[in-house]
């Protein structure tokens, strides 16, 4: 929808930027790129009869949304530079559209969009370069959601469009490996390859792209280690490898990513240790990570990660306890830990993230008393998870939120919270004043001559 919009407003554009600072009307295109584009139109869509419709379709009064124009500085000629497809108002693609190889013949083409184009025609990405010139300087190519687009990514597309900055191949059944040419494409600055059939592993040619600042290789089939080189995306602020089949440790280099804000590297076949310098990462603001056979303790450093807001961990058989350092994450709105083999007390220091509204520690082995007051119980509610944790209770005071909680009261003596609420006690220390009193009522019953056994049900 975002995406929608965005090309709406930017469709709206066009006519402005076609019709700037040019006072020497009327400029007309170059024949055989005008035939070029015709043909591209006809490849993709019905929607209009290209040729006899607009028989000069960079003229700005009479251009289709979707087609942006500029002159050319070194002729007195109108050019194409960019081509959007897929969404009203641009140009909607026909049940027949294939992948028109002659777009990269458009010699001034800096931008193409193909959003939902290819959708019942299978085809592949195919590139025809013009004879004796060469390749257009394209900025920006950007194919989405074309369920029928299948094939390989040419090497092709890799070595002739080193200018591009933006390349976009997601929600497609591209497959085959991503291969090492890819490091020729140093302009780039978001590469996203995301939702579809990528096999092999991620090339250590693609940390040579020191421009990246965006890089989604995710829900493919990758496999294999991330090379150590990617380190040096010094610049990268987006790094989404989940749902791949990467394996082995995550390489120690990671550390260097000082700019990164967002790490998602959930549903791989990651596992031991974390790199140590994880916590340098004083930008990362969430770092998902679901679904991994770790089987490791929890790490201390994600307390270092001070800007982190979600924080997700889950089935990965994390052991341990929860680090007290957890607390420290003043920002954190989610922490999803549910289904490892979590152990010991929750630390009180959660109680204190006031900005926390979803906590998740579901099926650990948790124990002791629960360190949260009613007013963060009723604060988050339903995203509250601490089900299955077979040792954890509540407060007696709190005793009225046990059953929406679905853990048990802690067996102890009213007695022993009278005027405290606020900092709730770990179950040491509940064990030692459980004692105290039984040695009391012990006392008081030899005392009093009368049935200790009574006592000792009133109060447990
Ligand atoms: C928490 O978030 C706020 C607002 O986004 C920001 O100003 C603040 O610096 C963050 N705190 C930390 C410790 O990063
Ligand atoms: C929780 O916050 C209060 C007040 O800000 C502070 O005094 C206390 O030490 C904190 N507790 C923990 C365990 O961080
Ligand atoms: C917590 O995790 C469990 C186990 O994965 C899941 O079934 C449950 O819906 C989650 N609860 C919340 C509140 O997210
Ligand atoms: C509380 O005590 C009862 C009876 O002794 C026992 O059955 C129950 O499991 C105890 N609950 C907890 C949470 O320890």
């Amino acid at each position: 929808m975002l995406i929608f919009l965005l090309l709406i407003l930017l469709s709206c554009t066009i006519h402005h930027v076609s019709t700037t600072n040019h006072p020497q009307p009327p400029l007309t295109m170059d024949p055989s790129e005008l035939q070029t584009l015709y043909t591209i139109m006809e490849t993709l869509s019905s929607d209009r009869k290209w040729r006899t419709d607009y028989p000069n379709p960079c003229k700005p009064s009479s251009s289709w949304v979707g087609i942006e124009c500029k002159p050319g500085v070194i002729d007195s000629h109108l050019h194409v530079t960019r081509l959007d497809f897929g969404t009203t108002p641009n140009p909607i693609c026909k049940n027949t559209a294939t992948f028109p190889s002659q777009i990269f013949q458009l010699p001034y083409l800096q931008s193409i969009f193909f959003f939902q184009c290819f959708t019942h025609t299978k085809t592949t990405i195919s590139i025809s370069l013009p004879k004796n010139k060469s390749p257009p300087s394209l900025l920006q190519l950007s194919l989405r959601s074309n369920p029928t687009l299948i094939g390989s990514i040419p090497s092709q597309l890799f070595s002739a469009l080193t200018s591009l900055q933006i390349l976009t191949v997601s929600g497609s059944k591209i497959s085959g490996v991503i291969t090492p040419e890819i490091l020729n494409l140093r302009s780039l600055i978001h590469l996203d390859l995301s939702y579809n059939q990528l096999t092999g592993p991620i090339p250590d040619e693609l940390s040579d792209l020191g421009n990246l600042i965006g890089l989604d290789l995710s829900y493919n089939s990758l496999s294999g280690q991330v090379p150590r080189t990617i380190g040096q995306l010094g610049m990268l602020q987006k790094l989404d490898l989940s749902s791949n089949m990467l394996s082995g440790k995550i390489p120690d280099s990671i550390e260097k990513l000082s700019s990164l804000v967002f790490m998602a590297l959930s549903n791989n076949r990651f596992h031991g240790k974390l790199p140590v310098g994880l916590g340098k990462l004083k930008g990362l603001e969430y770092l998902i990570m679901d679904n991994n056979p770790m089987s490791i303790e929890l790490p201390t450093e994600f307390g270092e990660l001070s800007k982190l807001q979600e924080l997700r961990l889950a089935n990965s058989g994390y052991s341990g306890e929860i680090p007290g350092s957890f607390s420290r994450l003043s920002n954190l709105t989610t922490l999803s830990l549910q289904n490892n083999r979590l152990t010991g007390t929750i630390p009180v220091g959660i109680a204190n993230l006031s900005h926390i509204y979803h906590l998740n520690l579901s099926r650990n082995w948790l124990s002791g008393e629960i360190p949260f007051d009613s007013r963060f119980l009723k604060r988050l509610g339903k995203n509250l998870d601490l089900s299955e944790n077979n040792e954890l209770c509540l407060n007696p005071l709190q005793a009225i939120d046990s059953a929406k909680l679905g853990v048990g009261v802690c067996n102890r003596s009213r007695n022993a919270r009278v005027g405290d609420s606020s900092s709730p006690l770990k179950t040491s220390e509940g064990c030692v004043i459980r004692m105290h009193l039984f040695i009391v009522f012990v006392v008081l019953g030899l005392l009093e001559n009368s049935n200790i056994h009574l006592f000792y049900y009133y109060y447990y």
